[in-house]
């Protein structure tokens, strides 16, 4: 009566609008090729197996595939009358091979089969987002050995604090996607995971074969337990709470492109491919795509604390709720590829201004640490060595002068422990240059650290 799939024992349809409102398809249509994938899989297997003979398996193996042809040429219509990618297809197969179709969904549920959709699909990206953070990674190693002798303010509480050499700045958001690159690759154990089989959520009557129809889609291993199988939305959690954290990432270094492409730092300069101009104002150059993704990171968290949030009261196991899993994957998976893509253009075109940032070390106090720690060398206690030390710097600021520019004299009369040796201590390439403790910013620690991190990009691409 109903005129759905599923309209047995249904009196009558429901409204246009409370249809809209249940549909998906929308959205999930995204699923198209995983959910033939899987559906291709399923009646393969139900064909080994003997539940369905062979001409029926081949009959429906073919609409699929038509199907799938038709997917790739853009040529299906979806309609919300179907609600969803998974009952849209099954009426288009039934429409193209006959009643015979409609065995395709025996021994499965939408429920098994919109989680391994789900799989299927986030396995498949996982990969490639791996594959995008690794393409970044090599641009930043690309800037920072071309700047392996750049010296440039290191700060704390943005504040100038000490020297370091640029690449190491830019080296640290290395290490960062390092981790956010282990943590997707790490995360793919628990997607690479078969759910199909688990039917509406106890398992089913019909003899299939789970591991062979999970081996058909490349998964590695199939849930144990049917209802985890249906109701298990971890992986997509992870999928998100990965992106938040690669976000926060990208959103750090994305705050200080735009510090640094700012009038009162200019210690770069964007490509003008990556920067926008102002309607009214003809001098601007902006950082809008640093400062778009600044700002997305907060549509990925949003759309982490939304999915936490459908599922932390639904009771086992599949519950509509958890159709809201898809959109905010969908949209953090395009955030993050678009934002991963960006950055990586944006770095690999930007123009370091190494002379302002040389000048800029030679212009504050960076240098104080140096004078401390070389009186605290001479045996003075380094707490009265850094009370020396701020008095000489105080002394500076009265003067309108840096620690460099001090007579002797002034210096030897705060200590008489510091001789002629001193200024080459407090050039700041000295200062950068004596760090060399492991992971330092001393050059020869930078380059050290950046053979490691070639090292790393070539474990990555022998594993993706
Ligand atoms: N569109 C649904 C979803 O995304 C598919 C599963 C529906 N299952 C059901 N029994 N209503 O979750």
């Amino acid at each position: 009566m109903s005129g759905k799939l599923w309209g047995g024992r249904f009196q009558k349809s429901a409204e246009q609008w409370v249809d809209e409102f249940g549909a998906s398809i929308g959205f999930d249509q995204q699923l198209v090729t995983e959910d033939l994938e899987g559906s291709i899989a399923h009646v393969t297997m139900l064909g080994e197996t003997g539940i369905l003979d062979q001409d029926e398996v081949s009959t429906i193996k073919d609409g699929l595939e038509q199907l799938k042809v038709k997917a790739q040429n853009n040529e299906l219509t979806f309609s919300v009358a179907n609600e969803d990618i998974h009952l849209n297809l099954e009426k288009m197969l039934i429409d193209l091979v006959g009643p015979v179709g409609g065995k395709l969904h025996t021994g499965r549920s939408r429920n098994d089969q919109v989680a391994t959709d789900m799989h299927l699909f986030l396995k498949k990206r996982v990969k490639e987002v791996v594959e995008l953070i690794a393409k970044f990674q090599e641009t930043i190693v690309d800037q920072a050995v071309a700047n392996i002798d750049t010296l440039a303010p290191g700060y704390t509480h943005l504040q100038r604090a000490q020297p370091i050499s640029f690449a190491h700045h830019l080296m640290t958001y290395f290490w960062m996607l390092e981790r956010d690159k282990e943590r997707f690759s790490e995360s793919l154990k628990r997607i690479d995971i078969s759910p199909l089989g688990a039917g509406a959520l106890a398992g089913t009557t019909f003899p299939i074969d789970r591991e062979m129809s999970a081996k058909l889609m490349g998964f590695s291993s199939v849930y144990q337990n049917s209802m985890d199988a249906v109701s298990d939305r971890d992986f997509i959690v992870e999928f998100l709470s990965n992106s938040s954290l690669l976000m926060a990432h990208l959103s750090r270094f994305a705050e200080e492109i735009i510090l640094w492409s700012s009038e009162e730092f200019k210690f770069i300069e964007l490509d003008d491919a990556f920067s926008t101009g102002s309607s009214i104002m003809p001098q601007k150059k902006n950082p809008d795509m640093a400062e778009l993704i600044r700002g997305k990171a907060g549509r990925v968290y949003g759309n982490l604390m939304g999915l936490l949030t459908v599922l932390k009261g639904i009771p086992l196991a599949y519950n509509k709720d958890m159709q809201e899993d898809k959109e905010g994957m969908f949209d953090t998976l395009h955030t993050i590829v678009g934002a991963l893509k960006i950055f990586e253009g944006m770095i690999r075109t930007m123009t370091v201004e190494k002379e302002t940032l040389n000048k800029a070390v030679h212009q504050d106090f960076s240098n104080a640490t140096e004078l401390a720690d070389y009186l605290a060398t001479k045996g003075m206690p380094f707490r009265e060595a850094h009370a020396v030390t701020g008095k000489l710097v105080f002394l500076c600021i009265q003067r309108g002068i840096y620690l460099l520019d001090l007579p002797l004299e002034d210096l030897q009369e705060a200590s008489n422990l510091i001789e002629a040796d001193v200024y080459d201590v407090l050039a700041p390439e000295a200062a950068v240059k004596r760090r060399h403790s492991l992971g330092g910013t001393g050059f020869d620690q930078v380059i050290i650290q950046i053979e490691k991190a070639k090292e790393k990009l070539s474990v990555t691409k022998q594993t993706i």
